[in-house]
């Protein structure tokens, strides 16, 4: 079973690299990442947070199915804006109130490779839109200002250092 990364691993401040090719390997690493966003109860998992340099997230919301993306694309972004609070499992006990567009249309291939495209409002927009981010090496805090990111940062502590 792959395991969480956590800030600050490099990781997870790259740009991930497109799936080549949706394989056996990827289809396995994307039912592994939804064991792991399941067991540790999150709502979406992105293949950087698992050590993985690939464009490739896992969501899986309350009454919905599980959903896979991979080599995601934004179609198109709301110009209405909507603030919630966001945490990560790669920064955990971490949370901050973010502003970002209410709906996104997202094209992607599932985890048996075909193309779709997802219309998104809500809760669904939001984390399809922090997912992306971590495909970019961004993390929800880089959306507030320096100051309040370096607040949020230097209240934090990984997990491994908090065992050391
Ligand atoms: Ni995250």
């Amino acid at each position: 079973m792959p395991e969480l990364t956590y800030f600050p691993d490099e990781v997870l401040l790259q740009k991930a690299d497109p799936v080549s090719e949706v394989s056996a390997e990827i289809t396995t690493l994307s039912q592994q990442m939804l064991d792991v966003l399941h067991e540790a109860q999150g709502l979406g998992l992105a293949a950087p947070q698992v050590g993985r340099k690939l464009r490739l997230f896992v969501i899986d919301l309350p009454n919905d199915e599980p959903r896979t993306f991979i080599n995601p694309e934004v179609i198109e972004t709301s110009v209405e804006e909507s603030l919630l609070e966001e945490g990560c499992l790669s920064i955990p006990g971490t949370f901050a109130g973010i502003l970002r567009p209410a709906g996104v249309r997202v094209q992607a291939r599932n985890a048996d490779g075909k193309l779709f495209t997802v219309t998104a409002e809500g809760m669904l927009a939001r984390v399809i839109q922090h997912e992306l981010d971590h495909l970019n090496g961004v993390l929800f805090w880089d959306h507030l200002s320096p100051r309040k990111r370096e607040r949020l940062q230097k209240k934090y502590r990984a997990p491994q250092s908090l065992e050391s």
